[in-house]
């Protein structure tokens, strides 16, 4: 098979995770005979620096041009400690979205046996969990009209969905609940916000299409609640933008580190596959990342955007035979892992690429 591969490496610890994530994709291509032909670009503060704009065109066109993006993260600390900043990184991330017509992001929580222990949540509630989130990516309160007024001393978000939103990402969960164990949780806020009750009854109208899905609904408070306490209880979820972003972070706990989560955002053109996490100000240049999430996304890619299941399963395996021998990087060591088994992020890779 003979694809384009975008590689955006964009800020911080994106630069350093996306290296093990293009490596992969590389070592995939020389073993099962295909040929990724890969382009570069920048985004985010990398790009603010270069030209002034956060998505330049150039790196749009590219995407555009593209089979697939892998993606790093965008954002810098002069900007989170800036509020009056006009140009910020982030915009490029949600512009790119925007244009792409990026409006479903899947989020697998996936926990790996062997890091059962590496969670702060007790390993007899979590053992076993699988969830996939269906996060709506391109409406919400992200991207209604925001502003300031009353002389500046008052802000406003304005959060909108149309019908025609909340059922094209509804639809994909249903169908995704069919290929997985049935059931579908919806996530909205529907006893206090407007958008949350066209939501929930978009969603019930769907459901009688669907008979073999069980659907239930859940208000975000106790959802959030519900995550941590039984999250057995979850098979697929689906939610707004705001609602989304903030219930896989705290998802992450379950699947051990934010490092060890993928993302895939598809829908109108060329899919973009990325780690849930940022750029990770804290730990950038030490590194120490942990690349897994961004391997886990090339995973991804290759299944969703080129259907190459086997290719995207060997990743997988690999990711697993990496955790059984022991090895760790140190957002998922505890205190039995002996030392010499906590790897920095190129030296993952390695290791990573030893058993693909
Ligand atoms: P973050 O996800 O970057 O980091 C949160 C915590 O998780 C940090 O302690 C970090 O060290 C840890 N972490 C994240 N990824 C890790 C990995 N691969 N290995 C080990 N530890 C990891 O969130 P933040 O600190 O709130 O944000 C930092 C910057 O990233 C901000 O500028 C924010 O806007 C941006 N951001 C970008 C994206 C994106 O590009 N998709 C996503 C989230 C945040
Ligand atoms: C994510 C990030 C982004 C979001 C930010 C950086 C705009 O947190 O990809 O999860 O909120 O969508
Ligand atoms: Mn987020």
């Amino acid at each position: 098979m003979k694809k384009n591969i975008l590689i955006v490496p964009g800020d911080g610890i994106g630069q350093e995770v996306t290296e093990v994530g293009k490596s992969v994709l590389v070592k995939i291509a020389e073993k099962f005979g295909h040929e990724f032909i890969y382009d570069d670009a920048l985004m985010g503060h990398a790009a603010i620096e270069a030209t002034g704009n956060p998505l330049p065109d150039e790196t749009l066109a590219k995407m555009r041009a593209s089979d697939a993006i892998l993606f790093g993260a965008v954002g810098h600390p002069k900007y989170d400690n800036d509020p009056t900043a006009k140009v910020r990184p982030e915009q490029g991330l949600l512009k790119m979205r925007k244009e792409l017509g990026l409006y479903a992001n899947l989020r697998p929580i996936k926990l790996f046996d062997e890091l059962l222990g590496a969670s702060s949540i007790k390993p007899e509630i979590l053992k076993g969990s699988d969830i996939l989130f269906f996060r709506e990516l391109t409406g919400d309160i992200y991207f209604g009209e925001k502003g300031r007024k009353n002389d500046n001393n008052t802000a406003y978000d304005i959060a909108e969905y149309s019908r025609y939103e909340v059922e094209r990402i509804a639809r994909k969960a249903f169908e995704a609940a069919r290929t997985r164990r049935g059931k579908l949780c919806s996530v909205d806020k529907a006893n206090v916000l407007e958008t949350s009750r066209l939501w929930r009854e978009v969603v019930q109208a769907l459901a009688p299409e669907y008979p073999d899905i069980e659907v239930e609904h859940q208000f975000v408070d106790s959802a959030a609640m519900m995550l941590i306490k039984d999250p057995r209880r979850f098979d697929v979820v689906v939610t707004a933008n705001l609602f989304g972003d903030i219930l896989t972070d705290e998802a992450s706990q379950i699947a051990g580190s934010m490092g060890m989560l993928a993302s895939a955002s598809v829908g109108d053109s060329t899919g973009v596959y990325e780690p849930i996490h940022g750029s990770a100000h804290d730990i950038t240049g030490k590194g120490i990342a942990n690349p897994l999430a961004s391997v886990l996304s090339a995973a991804l890619l290759l299944d969703i955007s080129f259907g190459l299941k086997e290719e995207s399963d060997s990743i997988i395996a690999a990711v697993d035979q990496l955790l059984k021998d022991g090895f760790r990087t140190k957002d998922i060591a505890d205190s039995t892992t002996p030392a010499d088994k906590i790897l920095n992020t190129q030296a993952a890779g390695v290791e990573l690429l030893r058993r693909l």
